[in-house]
């Protein structure tokens, strides 16, 4: 039995989507074939880490700069090519952007070996009747909250799942403390009467309420049917619509301020920095933005979002471009900080119309 270690890699992109290659044993061909991640055998005085990076290229053509996690250790006795194997193998997680992997790297024996590429959804691993490694792929996908979200259909996750979770999300009556920093903030630079204009209002708590207890109108925009109805019932002065915010039509130089808190993240990025352009004409000169927005480039879905069923969906761009986007709209950014959610980290930006 000869023994082995193996770095072996679990490509997700976007979408949740999962690349697997299909192969068999040239010397079994009546063992049929099976999906298996990139990855291979550690060298002498090799890394797992430096292997790991180094199958991904040789196999896929992707250059691995951030290799996440390790996310399943096992130990696995096959036969492959008239010799049986004892191998230890470590799989780490590496997120990544959809690519069409390049076979210019190949080895002869991995020409000899690799029948077919692709890309599996969550749902297809569930189903499967193919063989697929490690076993319980799409089970270990499931706890690490990895969910495949077709582009077709992520704002109706998104819209549907916090229909779900409106109200884990936001009690009726609760003030995250960043909100009430920001909402102190926000009125100190409101004159009298302001008119305001929340995107992706949620259910009014604390922002329309807070901001029409202090004398000013605001116009929320939320497309959850659970979180506008929500919002009319809790705070009634204000004044809500249930729309997409990124179909929407307003006067230019109509609202002294505009706040946008955590809901560009949940557009497509191509939606996001026309939405920022909008933004910038429905400001008067003089007008505030504050934005929460990503601060590093992350997209993906996790289900179970909040502990519930709910399925959810985000996609940020990072900083620098977001910086960028303000910019190029003909936003002058006053002030940016960092407010962390869990295990991830957001951009706060305080942005002036001149
Ligand atoms: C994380 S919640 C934030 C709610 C509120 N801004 C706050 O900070 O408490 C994001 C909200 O944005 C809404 N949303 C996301 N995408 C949207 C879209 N394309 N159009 C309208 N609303 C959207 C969601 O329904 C949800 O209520």
């Amino acid at each position: 039995m000869q023994r082995r270690r193996a770095a072996r890699v679990i490509l997700v992109d976007e979408s949740g989507a999962v690349l697997l290659f299909r192969g068999g044993d040239p010397a079994r061909p009546a063992a049929g074939t099976w999906w298996f991640t990139p990855g291979g055998a550690v060298e002498s005085g090799e890394l797992a880490e430096t292997a790991a990076k180094r199958e991904v290229r040789e196999e896929t053509g992707l250059e691995v700069t951030d290799l996440g996690p390790v996310v399943l250790c096992r130990q696995v006795e096959y036969e492959f090519e008239g010799t049986q194997f004892s191998q230890a193998e470590d799989y780490f997680l590496v997120r990544c952007e959809h690519f069409d992997i390049s076979d210019s790297g190949w080895t002869d024996g991995e020409r000899r070996v690799v029948e077919a590429c692709g890309w599996w959804s969550c749902e297809a691993l569930r189903s499967t009747k193919e063989t697929v490694y490690p076993d319980g792929l799409a089970t270990l996908l499931k706890e690490l909250g990895i969910s495949t979200v077709d582009s077709r259909d992520r704002r109706a996750v998104v819209r549907e799942g916090y229909n779900r979770v409106s109200t884990t999300y936001r009690g009726d009556s609760e003030t995250p403390p960043e909100h009430r920093l920001w909402i102190r903030e926000l009125l100190d630079h409101l004159g009298e009467k302001a008119e305001v204009l929340d995107l992706g209002c949620g259910c009014g708590i604390p922002v329309a309420r807070d901001l029409t207890g202090a004398g000013h109108h605001v116009t929320g925009v939320d497309f959850s049917d659970v979180q506008i109805a929500r919002a009319k019932q809790l705070v009634p002065t204000a004044d809500f619509v249930k729309a997409d915010i990124t179909a929407l039509e307003f006067g230019a130089a109509a609202f002294d301020a505009v706040v946008c808190l955590y809901a560009i993240i949940h557009l497509p990025l191509e939606a996001q920095a026309p939405l920022i352009g909008n933004i910038a004409g429905w400001l008067r000169p003089g007008g505030r933005l504050l934005l929460t927005a990503g601060d590093t480039a992350w997209t993906g879905a996790e289900d179970g979002w909040l502990g519930g069923d709910a399925q959810m969906w985000w996609s940020h761009a990072d900083r620098a471009t977001y910086r960028g986007w303000l910019g190029a709209a003909g936003l002058e950014i006053t002030s940016e900080g960092s407010i962390r959610e869990g295990l991830g980290v957001h951009s706060v930006i305080w942005a002036l119309r001149p």
